[in-house]
């Protein structure tokens, strides 16, 4: 940019996308502001707001601000008002449309335990206090991408799916994750089927050659059945999980209940041109319009946008503490309070107030 200020394009989308890519922006503004910078926000329509608007879900301009941008923070797109449409019609078409036209390789999910919260996870407190792992599912290859189909066999129908992966796709999403944990507390576990799979046996050909150059880091091997047991057992022993495709849809989901809500969720889809900053939640139509929604997984979303796209490592550093010290004083959104109600000095307030705390 000709004055250096970074452009960040905000996608609010359906439901509570925009009311909580709304606050996201506020704290990336206030963190950037308290450092002394600044950020220019755009804004565009995607998925059912584009489709209100008689556009496509992904509209040729917003496509073309998404790749002219720093950066992309996106808040949810869909709703039951579009479920009739056929596929490519549909709001979710433009974010997936998005995510080729980026070429984001690598999926990274963040699972935090934030002190406080531990009662709203459903497993046992001392189980996930202290979580602090983050998924990176490789995003662009494996059983979703490969050949499929079915034929007649001589005892029946027959049907296959291939799950294929080049060296160089295992490579990069490797070094991506190496990288990851190096920022990180310096461990590295790879999720495959080595005992099964020859694609597995080839990640773990690649991530073995490729750990020498992080000899700071600690690689690992685990079986994703075994795995996926561990994660609901012992969280606190995983920092970075490496996963293909399939594995990291599903340990990402496991991974994510630890939390105790699927509001408090950030996640990042990089590698690409533009790196795609999200709340895993949908657009909720249920709490929609109520102002009600919890802001923190876009709010955290936006912080891993500050670190990842701009480098403002400290900017992301400041909302994490805002954040964690927020909750700490107390202050909830709806879907953080137990079955049972509030504990003692908790505060139930609506997403404008947490964000403005
Ligand atoms: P959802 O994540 O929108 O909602 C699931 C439940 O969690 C609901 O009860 C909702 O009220 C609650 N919830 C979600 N986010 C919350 C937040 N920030 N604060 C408080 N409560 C929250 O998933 P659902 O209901 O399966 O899908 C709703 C729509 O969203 C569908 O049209 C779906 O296709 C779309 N969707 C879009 C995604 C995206 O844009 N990346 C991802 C997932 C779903
Ligand atoms: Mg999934």
């Amino acid at each position: 940019r000709r004055d250096g200020t970074p452009v960040v394009l905000l996608l609010g989308g359906d439901g509570i996308g925009p009311e909580v890519v709304e606050a996201a922006a506020a704290c990336m503004q206030a963190a950037a502001r308290r450092l002394g910078r600044a950020i220019r926000l755009e804004e565009a329509p995607i998925g059912g707001a584009a489709l209100e608007m008689g556009l496509p879900p992904l509209p040729e301009p917003t496509l073309r601000m998404a790749l002219d941008a720093d950066a992309v923070l996106l808040g949810a797109v869909g709703g039951p008002r579009w479920d009739g449409l056929p596929g490519p019609q549909r709001p979710e078409a433009g974010l997936l449309e998005l995510r080729r036209q980026l070429g984001v390789f690598a999926n990274v999910r963040p699972v935090r335990m934030f002190a406080g919260l531990e009662t709203t996870s459903p497993l046992r407190p001392e189980v996930v206090a202290g979580t602090d792992l983050v998924v990176v599912r490789e995003l662009l290859g494996g059983l979703y991408y490969g050949p499929r189909g079915r034929r007649q066999g001589p005892g029946g129908p027959v049907v296959f799916d291939t799950l294929e992966y080049d060296q160089a796709q295992i490579d990069r999403a490797a070094r991506f994750a190496l990288e990851m944990a190096r920022r990180r507390r310096r461990s590295l576990t790879l999720v495959d089927k080595a005992n099964v799979l020859e694609s597995s046996r080839m990640w773990r050909e690649r991530v073995q050659a490729l750990a020498p150059a992080y000899p700071d880091v600690a690689v690992s091997f685990q079986y994703v059945d075994s795995c996926a047991m561990r994660l609901v057992r012992e969280p606190r022993a995983f920092d970075v999980l490496l996963c293909e495709n399939m594995f990291g849809d599903i340990l990402s989901d496991e991974a994510a209940v630890l939390a105790g809500s699927i509001g408090m969720l950030p996640s990042a889809s990089l590698g690409g041109r533009v790196g795609l900053y999200e709340p895993v939640h949908g657009s909720a139509p249920d709490i929609a319009g109520r102002g009600v929604a919890n802001p923190i997984g876009a709010i955290l979303a936006g912080a891993m946008l500050l670190e990842w796209s701009l480098g403002w490592r400290d900017a992301a550093a400041c909302i994490e503490a805002a954040v964690a010290r927020v909750l700490a004083d107390g202050w909830r959104t709806g879907d953080l309070v137990p079955a049972g109600g509030p504990a003692p000095g908790v505060s139930v307030v609506g997403t404008q107030a947490l964000t403005d705390r």
